[in-house]
């Protein structure tokens, strides 16, 4: 049976803030296979960590990423917005936005999969694609690294300047024959919202080795992706998730 991977989404973001170093480092203590996170570029050409396009949600500032340097953006907050979760601490006000170089020289000591998901559909952010594969090539400590978007354009800019880099589209809508796209495009895999593949457990059992399903939070949903054995499950909730992996693996007398 192969097991599937836990990735933690924006690190471990049920529990702690959002794309933060804290959430990462969380993530990591948790046992997990990979982290995703999410890029965009400040207004001074800079990668950051961010999901959102704007400041608002999950940092005490505002506007938008792209209008304001990196400097403008470290000054603000990204953990105080989160005192409605549980383990909530005040030293989280500490936490700032990160950058990609951040985030790639905590997790240097840990030989975990970094998935880089380029938030390109709204903004294009110019030359994002170069500055987030050299700054893998030079802080990536050779890890596993998949790039992610839902912007197909994005994904083959990147196989243009690194052919060898492992692209992965973003799809939360159904396409005609799957595996075309991923052998014509060189795709390394799909990252396809839970309610495709849930659904349709049966259609997705010979593309298993090529699919990871987002965001999978319900223990009933991560037993099912397990037992269908899809490469990877990317979850608000690591801890869970290893949890359930950890008890099936127990053999029954
Ligand atoms: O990469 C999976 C997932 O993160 C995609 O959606 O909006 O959570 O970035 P979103
Ligand atoms: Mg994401």
């Amino acid at each position: 049976m192969n097991q599937t991977k836990i990735y933690g989404h924006r690190g471990a973001k049920g529990r702690y803030p959002e794309n933060t170093l804290l959430s990462f480092q969380q993530a990591i203590l948790q046992g997990v296979d990979g982290i995703e996170l999410d890029v965009h570029l400040s207004k001074d050409g800079e990668v950051v960590v961010i999901h959102d396009e704007f400041l608002n949600r999950t940092t005490d500032g505002t506007g938008f990423v792209r209008a304001c340097t990196l400097e403008e953006i470290k000054k603000f907050s990204a953990g105080s917005k989160f005192s409605s979760l549980p383990d909530y601490e005040e030293s989280w006000i500490l936490e700032k936005v990160p950058t990609l170089k951040e985030v790639l020289q905590l997790l240097a000591p840990y030989p975990i999969e970094l998935n880089i998901e380029l938030k390109t559909y709204t903004f294009e952010y110019e030359g994002i694609e170069e500055k987030t594969i050299a700054l893998v090539n030079e802080y990536g400590n050779g890890r596993k690294v998949v790039y992610s978007s839902f912007h197909l354009p994005t994904l083959l800019r990147i196989k243009g300047i690194d052919p060898a880099a492992s692209i992965a589209w973003l799809l939360n809508h159904v396409i005609s024959h799957p595996l075309d796209y991923i052998k014509s495009l060189g795709l390394e895999s799909l990252h396809l919202h839970k309610d495709m593949v849930i659904d349709n457990l049966k259609d997705w059992q010979e593309l298993k080795t090529l699919v990871r399903v987002w965001t999978v939070n319900q223990k009933e949903e991560l037993v099912q992706l397990m037992d269908a054995e899809v490469e990877s499950i990317i979850t608000d909730y690591p801890e869970l998730a290893i949890a359930i992996r950890q008890e099936r693996a127990v053999p029954i007398d």
